[in-house]
């Protein structure tokens, strides 16, 4: 359990100790940003960015959802690409699925989730697309992590049809897509070569 105030103990702890090693470091990042990635992955509290990729402070543009899904009819995921691709100029987009997610589990259920349905749906979309070759793959788990990575193949595919996207890559070769999937079991991080 993380105590509420601690929460602010440690950020003026980590404020201080970043002003102590690098005076510079605030004001540097203040007046622009200039990451390499675009990363899309899950909202799970167990994936995070910054220590998967080994990352700091403005090297990395982040979008989380449920299940790290990609879709036309989403508002906020197209402002967030269209953002990173025509003003960052980001060289790589990556869409980060991992093993054991909730999100794609739930999708399975037949039983309603109330507000969450509209979401889950999109994820269920994906499952009836590749249903046949799920089906013969006897462990739960297994599928479900197998689902996992057809999905994020699949958001992948999605990223690379959008005219923003094409139109970059036509006239700088950049973005580049990644599909990864993230194994929570030891940590381990692996291009999925979209
Ligand atoms: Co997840």
């Amino acid at each position: 359990m993380v105590d509420y105030n601690s929460v602010f103990e440690h950020n003026r702890k980590w404020s201080k100790e970043m002003k102590e090693k690098n005076p510079e470091f605030f004001e540097k990042h203040f007046s622009s940003q200039n990451p390499d990635f675009l990363y899309i992955g899950c909202s799970d509290s167990r994936v995070s960015v910054e220590k998967l990729m080994g990352v700091d402070i403005g090297e990395v543009f982040v979008h989380r959802n449920i299940a790290n899904m990609v879709s036309a009819d989403d508002n906020n995921i197209m402002a967030v690409i269209q953002f990173a691709v025509e003003v960052l100029k980001v060289k790589n987009i990556v869409v980060a699925g991992h093993t054991g997610c909730g999100g794609i589990k739930a999708s399975m259920c037949e039983k309603s989730q109330g507000a969450m349905d509209v979401w889950l749906n999109k994820i269920k979309l994906v499952y009836n697309r590749h249903k046949e070759y799920l089906v013969t793959i006897p462990e739960d788990e297994k599928m479900l992590d197998e689902f996992s990575r057809l999905n994020v193949m699949e958001q992948c595919r999605t990223i690379s049809g959008f005219s923003c996207v094409q139109e970059s890559q036509k006239k700088t070769g950049y973005p580049l897509i990644h599909a990864w999937l993230y194994e929570m079991k030891d940590g381990h991080l692996t291009d999925l070569e979209f």
